[in-house]
């Protein structure tokens, strides 16, 4: 078990929180402030408890000069400043004097955000390559540090594991939210069990598949990665997605979890991906050569029904259309609208899931939402995190 926040005494004390503020952003806009609006429990407790808060988050990949350009946290401590009542001070540097000199001016229940840690991989990628010098110099800047970024858990950073390294150590509320939505899934999950996955690649799902086949009572397949499957069983799938290299995966699976594994039955194709095309609905068998499958068909639909009206336990990683376009929505809104109805713990892990969700207006159907796309496959294959095994223990 780790240390929490709650375990600390954090009165006048520089407490370091590493969030995951990597929003989704157009032109400088924010598009979708949910990991700041995650975040606010942890932040809100550090300030009523009167310590001085630093936050560091990372925004987008970056590797040269250039690409620092439109990935300031600047627009996002603007934000906060909207989200919170303290006040907010953002600092548009990752180290050196003036982060210093703010550091100290800081009063209890102030919060300041520092630059993106990801400048730092400008030179080196220090922060991406865990630098030992920067782990230890973000450290020196605060007493405590609390890691609170789930969506960055997987990753082994300066601004996660090496600060960890360096300080008493505990996590944020949102991290103890994630492990105990995903926790008794992976360790004892309430029978019957169903899983969902969907999304384009078989190839990113196989460490799930591996790591939960046993646990789980059935898994269904949509999205892009069914026609892998649909091809794996000697089913013509026209020019549909077919990862290859997954084929001897798929067989292998199926022959050894044939009544685990469900698949569709019958698809929406269509020759290109666009708004304006009229999709063709088909039974699987009928797929006509140069259309490719892009959502599951209504019958898919009431198939997978079948399973998840009974299910206790649910987990869904991977929309099974491409439910950006609304013509190919209607499986996903058929999954949703069926969630919506049942009685289970829903847990939807995974950044394209949560989207959809949201897009489609089904956010309160679902027991959980993870704020971690790639965290949260990593936890559902059974790895352990970084950012999570650097916290101390209790
Ligand atoms: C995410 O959005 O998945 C996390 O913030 C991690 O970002 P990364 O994949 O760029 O490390």
């Amino acid at each position: 078990m780790k240390k929490s926040i709650r375990d600390f005494e954090l009165k006048g004390k520089k407490v370091i929180i590493r969030v995951d503020f990597n929003v989704p952003m157009e032109n400088g806009i924010i598009t979708d402030d949910n990991r700041i609006r995650e975040s606010l429990e942890t932040i809100e407790y550090a300030v009523d408890h009167g310590a001085k808060v630093i936050l560091l988050s990372h925004l987008g990949r970056i590797k040269t000069e250039e690409d620092k350009k439109g990935h300031s946290l600047k627009p996002i401590a603007d934000r906060l400043q909207g989200l919170i009542t303290s006040k907010v001070i953002f600092v548009p540097e990752t180290r050196g004097a003036l982060v210093e000199e703010k550091i100290n001016e800081l009063k209890s229940g102030e919060i300041l955000l520092l630059e993106n840690t990801r400048f730092e991989d400008v030179v080196d990628l220090k922060e991406s390559n865990d630098d030992t010098e920067l782990g230890v110099y973000w450290a020196s800047l605060g007493e405590i540090f609390i890691n609170d970024a789930f969506g960055t858990a997987h990753r082994t950073h300066a601004s996660n594991v090496g600060i960890a390294r360096n300080l008493p150590s505990g996590i944020g509320f949102l991290i103890e939210k994630e492990l105990k939505a995903f926790e008794p899934l992976l360790e004892n999950p309430e029978h019957p069990f169903t899983i969902i996955l969907g999304g384009a690649k078989v190839k990113d799902k196989i460490g799930v598949i591996s790591n939960l086949v046993e646990k789980a009572d059935q898994i269904l397949i949509g999205g892009g990665m069914a026609y892998t499957f649909l091809k794996a069983t000697g089913i013509e799938v026209g020019s549909s997605l077919v990862d290859d290299s997954s084929l001897d995966f798929c067989k292998k699976i199926l022959e050894e979890y044939d009544q685990k594994i469900i698949l569709p039955i019958d698809s929406v194709n269509a020759d290109e991906i666009s708004s304006n095309t009229i999709p063709n609905e088909c039974f699987i068998s009928d797929i006509k050569q140069g259309e490719m499958g892009l959502d599951i068909g209504h019958n898919t639909v009431k198939l997978f029904g079948q399973y998840l009206r009974d299910s206790k336990t649910i987990l869904w990683n991977g929309p099974v259309g491409v439910f950006e376009y609304d013509n190919f929505s209607s499986g996903t809104e058929g999954i949703c609208q069926i969630l919506n109805d049942v009685d289970a713990n829903i847990i939807i892990g995974g950044g394209d899931t949560v989207a959809a969700v949201k897009k489609l207006g089904y956010e309160k159907a679902m027991s959980f939402l993870s704020t971690g796309g790639g965290a949260a496959l990593e936890l559902l294959e059974g790895k352990t995190l970084p950012g999570i095994a650097a916290i101390d223990d209790l």
